[in-house]
């Protein structure tokens, strides 16, 4: 039985830690809550901050764990790159975790790999930001380079926004290195998230590409399969297959692509179950989340099955605790049609409570109305 630390014990850690468990892992969830989604299906829980180097090192040398699987981005990584040195395995790979948790390193190796990324600069003040935009051309998109889903990230229309959009960035920035990624805004036909899957004993695989819309730079809804070109996914899965094999190891990535009318661009990649993901919950024969299991345990994977499938978000619109749902059997009324409830135990506005997946003909239109029936309230 292999003995799993995971770091960060979201939904998605959640997810996973059904698949592991199923498999017959034992799974010690971590994350700097109690009582976090992941925990309440794993055999043990730790809390402590990931980016708490001490705190990371002690659950390491206690637990001894077969496998460190990272499920968020902020991690003190040169601790996974120092223990993986002494010989603990880490998934994908503790150069994957590092190089992802900054914009500007995952991008940087993206680019000495020779992959198309839109055109970007760096910048360290406002006035810089600047000096940066005007050279790309506006409007531009601004993000820190260390953040996710969608903080501290705004657009520059014109020059008389770049103060406020470096203000905002410095809000939104995590980590101690105050600079941003100044981005060529690419007013993209789709943006897909293709699903890529490094094996112990196989070839690299690809799922069906996943097509989402965002907002606030947070996934809203997501659908697979999305249509497109044949040799535009063809380019997609040669950059995917480029990046992750740089990245090394064995698991699932998900790399995030825009598509325009007359190419394929990459954008960036987690080294781990994606978000937009979820909707594998209900589209596919196994999910991204027994996907990453297999992959990290050395198990096959045949063949993936993929039906016309949709995931929708049910967001928090309050700040509190003990949440309630409300219009989930008026939401499972559809036929075809799940709902995932995380069980995080406190609500902020935006903040992502559950997920509606639908499958079949018109899955997209089922999931966002299904979705819609979903009220949270809480204390
Ligand atoms: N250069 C760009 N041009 C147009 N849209 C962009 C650009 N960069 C980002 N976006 C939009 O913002 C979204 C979020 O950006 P990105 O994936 O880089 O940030 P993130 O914070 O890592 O988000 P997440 O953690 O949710 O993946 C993208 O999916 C896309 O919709
Ligand atoms: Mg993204």
């Amino acid at each position: 039985m292999k003995k799993i630390l995971l770091l960060g014990s979201g939904e998605l850690g959640k997810e996973f830690v059904i698949s592991a468990k199923r498999l017959g892992c034992y799974v010690v969830a971590c994350d700097s809550y109690a009582h976090a989604p992941a925990m309440q299906v794993a055999d043990e829980s730790c809390v402590f901050s990931m980016l708490d180097e001490t705190a990371l090192r002690a659950a390491i040398s206690e637990h001894k764990p077969d496998l460190i699987v990272p499920e968020i981005e902020a991690i003190r990584t040169e601790v996974l790159l120092d223990v993986e040195r002494q010989g603990f395995e880490v998934i994908p790979s503790a150069r994957a975790a590092n190089l992802t948790m900054n914009r500007d390193r995952i991008r940087d190796v993206a680019v000495g790999l020779g992959v198309r990324t839109a055109k970007f600069s760096y910048a360290e003040s406002a006035a810089e930001l600047l000096a940066q935009a005007q050279s790309i051309g506006f409007p531009v998109v601004i993000k820190p380079v260390m953040s996710s889903s969608g903080k501290g990230q705004s657009v520059a229309k014109t020059q008389d926004d770049i103060q406020a959009c470096w203000d905002y960035a410095c809000k939104g920035m995590r980590g101690d290195r105050q600079k941003v990624i100044v981005e060529e805004f690419i007013h993209f036909e789709f943006e897909i998230t293709l699903l890529t899957i490094r094996q112990r004993n196989g070839s690299t695989i690809f799922c069906q590409p996943i097509g989402h819309v965002q907002e606030r730079g947070d996934y809203q809804y997501s659908w697979q399969p999305q249509a497109m070109k044949p040799q535009y996914l063809k380019t997609a899965e040669l950059m995917a297959e480029k990046v992750t094999a740089d990245l090394g190891g064995v698991g699932l990535f998900g790399v995030e692509f825009f598509v325009t009318q007359d190419e394929v661009i990459f954008s960036e990649l987690s080294p781990r179950p994606h978000d937009t993901g979820m909707v594998t919950l209900i589209s596919q024969n196994l999910s991204e989340f027994d996907l990453h299991a297999r992959a990290i345990l050395g198990l096959p994977i045949p063949h993936i099955d993929t039906i016309e499938g949709a995931s929708a978000v049910v967001l928090a619109t309050t700040e509190g605790h003990s949440p309630t749902f409300t219009g989930v059997a008026d939401a499972l009324s559809e036929p075809g049609t799940d709902v995932r409830i995380f069980g995080k135990p406190t609500t902020r506005p935006f903040r992502r409570m559950a997920v509606a997946l639908a499958k079949g003909p018109n899955a997209l239109g089922k999931a966002r109305a299904a979705a819609q029936k979903i009220t949270v309230m809480s204390i």
